[in-house]
């Protein structure tokens, strides 16, 4: 898709971090956006910024883990702006600790947002691509930690691994509709993801939780998430199924490869 003006983009998780930045560069590209979170507070402000720099957007609220709710979103953004080009399953959590210590609630939490509501998208939003035969694009927001798991990150990366998958399958997919397909798979990003308990459910809460320090020093100095955004742009533009926009994650995942293409020859 080189030509976004006009267009329309749906991003979850689009009040804060990278979600909002792809909103941010959405807009300057002349595309009307939805944003679609479910966050009220983030949500409101994130549309009115949006507002008052002349893009059209609208904000819905929006639970990605609710098949219901997503659907209703859609919706809103068919009544507002008539059509979807570009699907961006961005919403995500990252509860982190050891897994033989996390509980049904933290898988609960994790696997509804982060796996549940990439496939709500895709049920919901994909089929209404298709049928305005216009093409258009999806991204699904994984992590670095989709492409390599490191301890601590293992529910995490269960649900960006899927993410990978589903993302490499679809492409697949569409590819006859002329529909691409990208999964984003950063790692670190200056956002508000160590404080993801702000979102989560009282019913799979496990008592009060504090922002998970280690990673709120890592993500105090990463990237910035607009720079995310021109990556989104560009992989958007030129149809890249992997937007890997940090390199020196690199050589981490060539360890990985060369672990398992050794293990093809062993005996
Ligand atoms: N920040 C990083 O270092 C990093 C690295 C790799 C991947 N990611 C991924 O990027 C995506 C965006 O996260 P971020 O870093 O911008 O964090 P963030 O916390 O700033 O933004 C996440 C957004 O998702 C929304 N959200 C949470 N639960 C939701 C739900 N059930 N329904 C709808 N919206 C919901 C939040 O309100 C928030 O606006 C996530 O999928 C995350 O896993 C982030």
């Amino acid at each position: 898709m080189d030509d976004l003006k006009g267009k329309v983009a749906f991003v979850t998780g689009g009040a804060s971090g990278i979600g909002l930045a792809m909103a941010e560069a959405f807009a300057e590209e002349g595309m009307k956006v939805v944003l679609a979170d479910i966050e009220a507070e983030a949500l409101k402000k994130a549309e009115g910024d949006l507002l008052a720099s002349g893009a059209e957007v609208i904000g819905v609220q929006c639970d990605v883990s609710d098949h219901g709710s997503v659907s209703a979103a859609a919706e809103r953004a068919i009544e507002a702006f008539g059509k979807v080009h570009i699907l961006c399953n961005n919403a995500g959590v990252a509860p982190a600790g050891p897994l033989d210590e996390t509980t049904p609630e933290d898988w609960k939490w994790c696997l509804g947002v982060n796996l549940m509501g990439v496939v709500h998208g895709i049920q919901i939003l994909v089929p209404r691509i298709k049928e305005h035969g216009e093409g258009g694009h999806v991204v699904n927001t994984a992590s670095i930690a989709g492409l390599m798991a490191l301890p601590t990150v293992g529910i995490y990366a269960a649900t960006k691994y899927a993410v990978v998958g589903i993302s490499e399958t679809l492409r697949g997919e569409l590819l006859p509709d002329g529909i691409g397909v990208s999964v984003l798979c950063p790692s670190f990003v200056k956002t508000r993801l160590h404080e993801g308990h702000r979102n989560r459910p009282s019913e799979l809460s496990v008592g009060p939780e504090e922002p998970n320090e280690f990673m709120a020093q890592m993500l105090a100095v990463a990237t910035e998430p607009k720079v995310i955004a021109e990556r989104v742009i560009r992989g958007v533009k030129r149809g890249d199924l992997y937007i890997l926009p940090h390199a020196d994650a690199k050589a981490g995942f060539e360890a990985r490869a060369n672990e398992i293409l050794a293990a093809f020859d062993l005996d």
